[in-house]
């Protein structure tokens, strides 16, 4: 793979560096030797510059704003698949048979269950607790529940863990979304599509019938199929870390899910929306573009900007389609949110500021939008991209475990402590 080489030069001595070149994308130095050769670290927090890993899965070319899963491009999945053949495309490499298509659907649906002793294990949280904070505490109990799919090593555990998962946390994300409004919870019905149960076991109680709107549904499902995946983000980073050390898949997915509740990852549909009510109408839309500006002021527009975009978001196009439709449908196309959603998004994209910096919107910035028309309250909305992403974690885990090479995960730092001192006694000081 590796026959171009770059050279250090440190102190006089040379030192080579394996050009590994990609599929797609830029090429990679190999610096593995480099500490044990050169005795020197590489310095990189943040990741910018570095490649953690080798994965076949998804692949984003930042400056042409394209995503792929598995080679297909994000818009054609979003409109001719569907979220669950897309679970079995990132899991698996290649888009099912229909009978492959079948029977993954029939296992996914057939685990939506969860253990009926985990209902008492909900009723232990506060009914204000925040879903996500719910969601850590019962994804991560899960391997309390599930004794027989925990072994790493055996391929059928691993297998069953995931489904388990894929299946599992669309029922756990409404269990606490019920909890938290007082509700019964509702159980899983397996006649219904993966997106329309979920919408079923959010949205009906006993006491009527609840009709899947498939308008509502298709929607629901593309917000799962465009979140599914991306590859090394601090989410799924922390994932493979945390999975590097062999720690069990129930236990990783956890802390996928306590990284992704941040402002700047998950979080940050949630801050959308709030911040967009906030802004209440176009008018004041100046007022926060001119605080996104003022580097005295952390105010950040939320939904704007991207590690690895520096272009559309391709996701955020098909979300603003899905908004219209979603809109449209319910009637509450002129509502002020999306008004204002749309001129700050005009506004911004011709704004020097912005243009600059190459800041546009991130598949956020409309999502809420569709989530909160569709009857969802703010602090749901990171719950509903924790279950899309869950097939994204767990088929960068598969990979990082059957990956032979696979190492614990333990970077270096750069040490700006104190130098050795001795302890002074407690009178001393
Ligand atoms: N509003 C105003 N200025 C911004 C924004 C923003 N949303 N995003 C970046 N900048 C500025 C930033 O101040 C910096 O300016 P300067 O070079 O003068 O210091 C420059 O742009 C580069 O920003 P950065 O923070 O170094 O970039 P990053 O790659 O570390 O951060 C980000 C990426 C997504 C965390 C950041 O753009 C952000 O905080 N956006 C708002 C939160 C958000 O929408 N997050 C969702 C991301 S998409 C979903 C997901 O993957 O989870």
């Amino acid at each position: 793979m590796a026959d171009r080489k770059a050279t250090l030069t440190l102190d006089g001595k040379e030192f080579d560096l394996p050009v590994l070149s990609p599929n797609i994308g830029p090429d990679v130095l190999d610096i593995r030797k480099l500490y044990g050769q050169a005795d020197v670290f590489t310095y990189d927090p943040g990741f910018t510059s570095t490649a953690s890993c080798e994965s076949a899965i998804t692949f984003i070319d930042g400056d042409a704003g394209e995503l792929l899963y598995r080679g297909y491009p994000i818009e054609q999945l979003a409109e001719k698949s569907t979220h669950l053949e897309t679970c079995y495309l990132l899991m698996n490499g290649e888009l099912p048979t229909a009978a492959q298509l079948n029977d993954f659907t029939n296992r996914v649906t057939r685990h939506t269950m969860v253990h009926e002793q985990m209902h008492q294990f909900f009723r232990g949280f506060r009914r204000d607790a925040h879903p996500m904070a719910t969601m850590v505490g019962v994804v991560g109990a899960m391997s309390a529940f599930y004794h027989d799919s925990l072994d790493i090593n055996d391929e059928w555990h691993r297998e069953v863990a995931s489904i388990r998962m894929i299946a599992k946390l669309p029922t756990i994300a409404a269990m606490a979304y019920k909890y938290s409004v007082g509700q019964p919870f509702v159980y899983p019905k397996n006649s219904l599509s993966y997106a329309g149960n979920f919408l079923n076991m959010c949205f009906a109680v006993p006491a009527e019938d609840y009709v899947v709107n498939p308008i509502l549904e298709k929607a629901m499902d593309r917000i799962m199929m465009l979140h599914a995946d991306h590859e090394q983000n601090a989410s799924t980073s922390t994932v493979r870390l945390a999975g590097s050390s062999g720690a069990n898949p129930f236990a990783c997915i956890a802390a996928g899910i306590a990284c992704l509740w941040g402002p700047a990852h998950g979080g940050a549909n949630q801050a959308c929306l709030e911040m967009l009510r906030e802004i209440g109408t176009v008018d004041r839309i100046p007022e926060f573009i001119a605080r996104a500006k003022d580097k005295n002021d952390p105010f950040r527009l939320m939904g704007f900007g991207h590690r690895v975009y520096k272009n559309f978001d391709p996701r955020a196009k098909v979300m603003k389609e899905s908004a219209d439709e979603v809109l449209g449908l319910l009637g509450i196309e002129n509502n002020e949110t999306l008004k204002v959603a749309k001129e700050l998004e005009r506004i911004a994209l011709e704004d020097e500021y912005f243009v600059s910096k190459k800041l546009y919107p991130n598949v956020d910035f409309y999502s809420g939008i569709i989530l909160e028309a569709m009857g969802f309250p703010t602090s749901m909305f990171t719950p509903i991209f924790a279950i899309s992403r869950t097939i994204g974690w767990i088929s960068q885990w598969k990979e990082m475990i059957s990956d032979p090479t696979g190492k614990i995960g333990r970077p270096r730092q750069l040490y700006v402590g104190p130098l050795k001192r001795d302890y002074l006694d407690l009178r001393a000081r």
